[in-house]
């Protein structure tokens, strides 16, 4: 099945989508017993309302801080206050693990003579240090973190920067990710959008639906004209 047409680049968002962000509190199960799960959501959630709440109030700090800050309140939520413990899971997001298919994937597109790239909430400490510990340096045009316009996804200007970065227009371009809330703002910006759905989460009531949906990468090469 043919969806995307006249594709250049293929641009990934990096957390979720690429790495898998319980892989951190994962690592790290056996110290933190029972609440794991419910520690690595609660840190993930938090994550992501302080990127929405800072854009929106103008007071913008990196994702590392972000990050930081989400699991402090996690760790407090849980009844969790082992310092040590709390450095080392800052430590595991730099190495997340990195999805199956993911290699493959971006093999597959360079095969395609597509530009391949992050464009992610990550600053580009996170970024390089997840990139690296996956290995996926070689298989990568660019890396693009919104830190080079100072505010969070789902800003308008965070997926102009991709169009500017690679020399493209957003209609040129197939944005995947695993936050519909972000793939809905892609598509709202005018890329072409592939929701990888690998959660098996309903639909999102926002502006525009992706243009495809997927439960891995692994389909994407196919869905190229
Ligand atoms: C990213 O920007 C949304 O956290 C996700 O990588």
């Amino acid at each position: 099945m043919t969806v995307l047409q006249n594709i250049k680049a293929c641009v990934f968002d990096a957390y979720g989508t690429l790495f898998d962000v319980h892989s951190a509190v994962g690592k790290h199960r056996s110290r933190i017993g029972e609440k794991a799960d419910q520690l690595s959501m609660i840190w993930r959630t938090k994550q992501l309302e302080y990127t929405w709440l800072r854009s929106l109030m103008g007071a913008h700090v990196d994702f590392w801080k972000v990050t930081q800050d989400g699991l402090d309140y996690a760790a407090e939520t849980c009844g969790i206050d082992d310092s040590k413990l709390l450095s080392d899971l800052m430590q595991a997001y730099l190495a997340l693990d990195c999805y199956p298919e993911v290699k493959e994937t971006l093999a597959a597109l360079t095969q395609k003579d597509v530009k391949t790239a992050i464009l992610s909430n990550g600053s580009p400490h996170m970024l390089a240090a997840a990139v690296e510990s996956a290995g996926l340096q070689d298989l990568l045009d660019g890396v693009f973190s919104i830190e080079d316009v100072g505010i969070y996804k789902p800003a308008p200007r965070v997926y102009q920067l991709a169009c500017n970065r690679l020399g493209v227009s957003a209609s040129e371009i197939s944005f995947q990710s695993s936050n519909a809330w972000d793939a809905a703002a892609a598509a709202n910006f005018g890329m072409n959008v592939v929701w990888i759905n690998r959660f098996g989460q309903k639909r999102e009531r926002l502006p525009k639906p992706a243009h495809a949906e997927l439960p891995t990468l692994a389909g994407l090469p196919e869905l190229l004209a």
